[in-house]
């Protein structure tokens, strides 16, 4: 995973938040990952006049995720309006995580990071099929 082309990750990112629909924070935010199969995803944050109701850049882009065949992230960036690459929030960390592969890697606001540094400890799958056995 050391040949992740991170400007062109990025790139897309960009894209994707030029497409976001933030009128009630102004803050917009557009995501971008790779899939273990080469494919790109992306997502942008879209809000909602019942502010709770707001999805994050990270809900479309699981979402296309699915959409387009599944896989597992193995390398994703989030950026603002002002291009700038942001930490995803703690809830979509969570949400990251679930469908991340072994490794994933995230370029953060402090370097290129993994996920389990991101979300350490993380409760997953794994804990729900431990209480089932
Ligand atoms: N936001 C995201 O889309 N992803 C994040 O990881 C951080 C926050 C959005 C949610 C809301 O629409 C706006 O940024 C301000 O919080």
């Amino acid at each position: 995973m050391t040949d992740i082309d991170w400007d062109r990750l990025r790139t897309e990112a960009i894209s994707a938040m030029r497409r976001a629909y933030a009128p009630y924070s102004n803050y917009s935010v557009g995501a971008a990952a790779l899939v273990d199969d080469g494919r790109t995803v992306s997502g942008c944050n879209v809000e909602n006049a019942s502010y709770g109701v707001g999805l994050c850049a990270e809900c479309g882009l699981v979402s296309a995720l699915h959409m387009s065949g599944g896989g597992r992230l193995t390398a994703f960036v989030c950026v603002n309006g002002a291009e700038e690459i942001i930490m995803p929030c703690g809830r979509c960390r969570q949400l990251l995580y679930e469908h991340s592969a072994p490794g994933m890697l995230l370029h953060t606001v402090s370097g290129i990071r993994t996920i389990d540094e991101v979300l350490p400890d993380a409760f997953g799958p794994r804990d729900l099929e431990e209480a089932r056995a």
